[in-house]
């Protein structure tokens, strides 16, 4: 393949999979873009980004919002016309389509393609707000797909092994997990009513229309126990699980994790006792927890790891995986800790 071909085909990805997630347009990386001869976006290309993007078939069966898709179709063409290039009928097409429609869905789809030799595409219904119904676990957030990223980048850690998530949300991390590293058994936890509904609907939309998996019969489940599903032998469970109930739960079920699991749980200091108490409950010699955390004020995450430090539970810096996209607005580092039993 020549180069120029590369190019386009590299720049074609990279923007199809900014725009599936709906990464916020001002962190659209439109670089490859430039590179590619100053935005020479002639129609075939053009039509090519359409294809891929707004009339993708994952889009139509499960649709982005359209405030996103309007204002990623303007920004396309601004970019087409500063490259002095013509735009493409159907991209005029595609904008009066949109325009048309009404832009106030509450619910959207946004499909994460996450890097492990090839692309594992996992697509979430979630919330268009980044809190709505008194949650933050109705959408992913940037912790989610960092940590999907490092736990497919360090996946031998996973296999085979019982994994439990805290704050789960709407899935993404534990949707990768499951999709790319293989363990034995895999407990989404949550404590929200919607935000536990949305994450079955969404358990079930990757899992269970595959001829690959089982649900299992849900008559006697207990009233924590959501959802529990067999996907290519992977025991796949939704459990309502408070923080401030996980001694409770351990004794009841003798839950003992290999590895705890969770992704921008860390941004209420309120909340830190309960968590902290059950991770030390969840915690033994033999097991660790992988936390990732957006760092948006420094003093919240120093005020957890002082309640580390207080219940005898050391940590460690873990280095963050090569590649993740950046979903969110403001830049925000996000830092992945390693958290055990002191020895
Ligand atoms: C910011 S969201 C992160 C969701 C998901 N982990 C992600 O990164 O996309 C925090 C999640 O923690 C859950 N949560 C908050 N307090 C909790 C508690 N005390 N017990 C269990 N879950 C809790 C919320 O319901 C919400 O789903």
């Amino acid at each position: 393949m020549n180069r120029d071909i590369r190019t386009i085909n590299s720049m074609i990805n990279s923007l199809t999979k900014q725009f599936l997630c709906c990464t916020a347009l001002i962190k659209i990386d439109f670089i490859v873009l430039k590179e590619y001869k100053t935005y020479d976006l002639k129609l075939d290309i053009q039509k090519q980004i359409l294809n891929n993007t707004i009339d993708n078939d994952l889009i139509k069966r499960y649709p982005i919002k359209t405030s996103y898709q309007k204002a990623f179709l303007k920004l396309l063409m601004q970019k087409i016309e500063e490259g002095g290039n013509e735009i493409h009928d159907d991209l005029y097409a595609a904008y009066c389509r949109l325009i048309s429609l009404s832009d106030e869905e509450s619910v959207h789809y946004r499909h994460f393609l996450i890097q492990n030799g090839t692309l594992n595409c996992i697509t979430l219904k979630e919330s268009t707000n980044l809190i709505s119904q008194g949650t933050t676990g109705l959408c992913s957030w940037q912790g989610a797909i960092v940590l999907s990223q490092w736990c497919a980048e360090n996946k031998e850690q996973f296999c085979g092994k019982n994994i439990l998530e805290l704050g789960c949300g709407v899935g993404l991390t534990g949707m990768n997990v499951i999709s790319i590293c293989s363990p034995k058994q895999y407990i989404f936890s949550d404590c929200h009513p919607t935000v536990l509904n949305m994450l079955c609907e969404n358990v079930k939309l990757n899992f269970v229309s595959n001829k690959q998996s089982d649900l299992l019969n849900t008559s006697d489940m207990t009233s924590k126990l959501q959802l529990q599903l067999k996907y290519k032998q992977i025991d796949v469970q939704v459990i309502d699980l408070k923080w401030e109930n996980i001694d409770e739960y351990i004794l009841e079920n003798s839950l003992q994790p290999d590895i705890i699991i969770a992704a921008d749980i860390l941004y209420d200091s309120n909340s830190f006792g309960a968590l902290t108490l059950g991770l030390k409950r969840l915690l033994a010699s033999n097991n660790y927890a992988i936390f990732a955390a957006t760092i948006r004020n420094e003093d919240t995450v120093s005020q957890f790891l002082e309640h580390l430090e207080n219940y005898d539970l050391a940590f460690e810096e873990c280095s963050l995986p090569r590649w993740a996209t950046s979903i969110e607005l403001i830049y925000a580092p996000v830092r992945i800790l390693k958290i055990f039993q002191k020895i």
